[in-house]
């Protein structure tokens, strides 16, 4: 690897978003690592974006298991020395269930993977983005995050958001921890945002939703790739700002 050539990972990448990601990111000439849980699910898409000619890998990690993250955070660094670009994408959700009705062991199970799992990842993977000189953190949040649209019950996302608890809720916890990330690692030149893809179909919404997943993926492509005078704390749609 060359100090110019740069390499992402992307959490849960096997499917919807985050394969989109992946493809958009590798279309650049970026070495991707699939993140999945799944062997065979990330092989396979790996595979998949290989034969576009891309340098596609794919790295076996669960996002709730600090043993599969710092064996993910070790083969990274045994075989690039470095990591470019990181993409927090996987997340779960569940439900629909009014917040009254919402069992406190479901919330924590989304948090598992929505909060917890991000901010276990880019702590392993902190030490190979600082050898980074142009280093990237992508938070794949949701508009369903905006604490201003969940304080809104006017809001058009109301409809989802009043039987969605532990998604809105992770993703604005996300928000927060993004904000918290880039105040700290700005000196450091290392730019950390949350994007929101709009509302793509895919097995998360059980294909509702009127974007695709590669309409999804742009903003998180642009953000991984932004130059030095990018944005770093900003929660971003493809169309601009969104409230907090
Ligand atoms: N779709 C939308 O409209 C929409 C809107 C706003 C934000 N988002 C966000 O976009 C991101 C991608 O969502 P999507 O719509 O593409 O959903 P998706 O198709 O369900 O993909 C979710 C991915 O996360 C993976 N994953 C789940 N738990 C994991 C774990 N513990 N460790 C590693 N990977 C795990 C899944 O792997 P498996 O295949 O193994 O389950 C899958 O690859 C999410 O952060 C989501 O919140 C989506």
């Amino acid at each position: 690897m060359t100090t110019s050539h740069r390499t992402a990972l992307i959490t849960g990448a096997n499917k919807g978003i985050g394969k989109e990601t992946a493809r958009g990111l590798a279309a650049l000439g970026i070495t991707v690592l699939i993140g999945a849980r799944d062997a065979e699910r990330g092989e396979a898409a790996a595979e998949e974006l290989r034969a576009d000619g891309a340098d596609v890998r794919f790295v076996t990690l669960d996002v709730t298991d600090e043993t599969s993250v710092r064996a993910a955070a070790e083969h990274i660094d045994a075989t690039f020395d470095r990591l470019d670009i990181l993409v927090n994408n996987a997340a779960i959700a569940a439900g629909p269930r009014k917040p009254s009705e919402t069992p406190a062991a479901t919330v924590r199970q989304v948090y598992e993977t929505n909060v917890f799992g991000v901010i276990a990842v880019t702590h392993a993977m902190l030490p190979l983005l600082r050898r980074s000189a142009a280093a990237r953190i992508v938070n794949m949040s949701s508009e369903l995050g905006s604490l201003t649209h969940l304080a809104d019950p006017g809001s058009p996302w109301s409809a989802h958001s009043s039987i969605l608890l532990p998604y809105c809720t992770s993703k604005s916890a996300l928000n927060a921890i993004t904000a918290l990330y880039a105040d700290e690692l700005r000196a450091e030149g290392i730019l950390v945002n949350a994007v929101s893809p709009g509302y793509c179909a895919t097995d998360l919404n059980r294909h509702t939703g009127i974007r695709t997943p590669e309409e999804g993926a742009a903003v998180a492509v642009a953000l991984a790739t932004a130059g030095e005078d990018g944005p770093t704390g900003a929660f971003l749609a493809e169309d601009g700002p969104i409230p907090w």
